[in-house]
């Protein structure tokens, strides 16, 4: 006879979200149907009494995604005054509606990733199951709070993960009952607005979630120095965490939390046991996919000296075969980087490297929109690296095998701890290195980006972050008085 374990037993608490299968023909061609309606279309994100701005597909100058009416500090002001923390019973319901909007509006958002922030079809994919995950996994954790909402919270995204981070933030924040300011990146605020538009569509009040595009300086300042805010939900750059917990330590109370997600100088550890091909596959994919542009994305690559020409050269072999593109066919690989002012960045960078003759291997770029091709630079060590490039910019050095110790003070020596990766078969070494490394994330013998909201909560360490990790149990409360005064978690 066979013994059946009983259905609960492999029944997730609260599966992740199935999103389309691009392998299937069928599936694919559904999808590409349904978007093809947006492929042309425009958009309006509607701010408050600031100017109106064209939105540009990075991809393509020709291509207006749509407009962005921006708000001023005094709007900024005015939301604070309306905005109203709720206390309805059924927020899980609402933000379980939201998640399902998002799903059926999948060809809408994938076209609104696609053009406003140059993600590829996979990209797109990969942000509206992690926008929807945060959604459903932040409303489960609703019968758990123990504390009452901290009152008026601020969520202040960026432009790399414009629907998954600004959802997730988002999605926490009103799951304990706050009243939302959602201010995005100032690249992306159609995306941020259809969000928004489908969450108030799922029965969230208006006045309980206030949209407020606009730029950093001025909206975002606002919203980060007003003493009637109660928290600040931040992901970006390290210097703009700075600033804002400047303005915060200033003049808002001093128990009003900020939780801060911000970059990382993120390596990988390739010594002469690993698999070669599963290892060039994995760094490929840490530090080309989304461009780069991931703060989990590998930026320094310690390879070991024995096993480093075949290694390279494969590495190089395959970065010849990646496909730089407009987002939209599935057939691109790599799409643009987010305006012209990031591509300058990386291109001075890439030409400082030239300069002193440290170009180990480079790739083309289409002339036209924000690309920059994947290149491979030399570096003794990762403390060369002065701060995080955010691109398809990989930093190469190699160590022999007496000198891990070293390697490993060095990666800790950055001060950042987001993200590590060691591809190797000796588990003593995996378990020594992993054991040592100061990283908020590790990955072993696989690629070091993508954590799955529930099963790999996501955040980093100093420089990197101020933790809970996002989409892991210790968020939610975060947001509740539960939280005031705490700095890490
Ligand atoms: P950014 O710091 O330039 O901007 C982020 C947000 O802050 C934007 O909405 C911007 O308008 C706002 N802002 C700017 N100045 C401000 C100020 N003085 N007061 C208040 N708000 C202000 O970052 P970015 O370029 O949009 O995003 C890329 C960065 O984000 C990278 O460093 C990346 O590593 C980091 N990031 C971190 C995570 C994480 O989870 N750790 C995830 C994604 C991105
Ligand atoms: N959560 C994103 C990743 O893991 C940033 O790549």
């Amino acid at each position: 006879t066979s013994v059946t374990a009983p259905a609960a037993l492999y029944a997730p608490e609260r599966p992740n979200s199935e999103g389309h299968d691009l392998t299937d023909p069928a599936a694919l061609a559904t999808l590409e149907a349904a978007r093809a309606p947006f492929r042309r279309a425009q958009w309006q994100a509607k701010g408050g009494s600031g100017p109106t701005l064209p939105v540009i597909n990075p991809a393509d100058p020709s291509d207006v995604v749509g407009h962005v009416n921006l708000c001023t500090a005094e709007d900024a002001e005015k939301a604070i005054a309306e905005a109203t923390p709720w206390g309805a019973s059924n927020r899980a319901g609402i933000l379980n509606k939201a998640a399902d909007l998002y799903e059926s509006h999948a060809a809408e958002l994938f076209a609104l990733l696609a053009r406003e922030a140059g993600k590829t079809l996979p990209d797109c994919e990969a942000e509206l199951r992690e926008a929807v995950d945060f959604l459903r996994y932040y409303a489960a954790r609703i019968d758990d709070l123990q504390d009452p909402a901290l009152g008026r919270v601020t969520c202040i995204s960026p432009w790399n993960f414009p629907l998954a981070i600004f959802t997730g933030q988002i999605a926490a924040a009103l799951a304990a009952g706050n009243a939302v300011l959602a201010k995005p990146a100032e690249a992306t605020p159609l995306i941020a607005a259809r969000a928004v538009a489908l969450m108030h569509e799922a029965g969230v009040p208006t006045q309980a979630l206030r949209l407020l595009p606009g730029e950093g300086a001025t909206v975002g300042a606002a919203l980060t120095s007003d003493p009637r805010i109660d928290g600040v939900a931040f992901t970006g750059s390290t210097a703009t965490a700075q600033a804002i917990h400047r303005a915060m330590a200033e003049h808002l109370a001093p128990e009003a939390p900020l939780i801060a997600e911000t970059g990382g100088l993120n390596a990988m550890i390739v010594d002469s046991t690993a698999l070669p091909e599963q290892a060039v596959k994995d760094v490929v994919m840490s530090a080309f996919r989304s461009a780069g542009q991931r703060c989990s994305a590998l930026r320094c690559l310690y390879v070991q000296q024995d096993i480093a020409p075949t290694f390279l050269k494969a590495l190089f072999g395959a970065m010849n075969e990646l496909s730089l593109g407009n987002a939209w066919p599935l057939a691109t690989d790599i799409g643009p980087v987010i305006d012209a002012r990031a591509q300058a960045g990386i291109a001075a960078h890439i030409q400082q490297a030239r300069t002193e003759g440290r170009i180990l291997h480079e790739t083309e770029a289409p002339a036209k929109g924000t690309f920059i091709a994947p290149t491979a630079i030399r570096v003794s060590a990762i403390t060369d690296l002065a701060e995080e490039v955010f691109g398809p910019v990989l930093h190469i050095a190699t160590f022999k095998a007496q000198e891990l110790d070293h390697v490993i003070d060095q990666i800790n020596a950055t001060g950042y701890g987001l993200t590590f990766g060691i591809h190797s078969r000796i588990d003593d070494r995996i378990a020594d290195v992993t054991g040592r490394i100061k990283a908020g994330n590790l990955y072993v013998n696989r690629n070091q980006i993508g954590a799955i909201v529930g099963s790999q909560p996501f955040g980093g360490q100093g420089l990197s972050g101020t933790g809970p990790k996002a989409g892991g149990p210790s968020y939610v409360p975060r947001f509740t008085r539960a939280a005031q005064g705490q700095v890490q978690g």
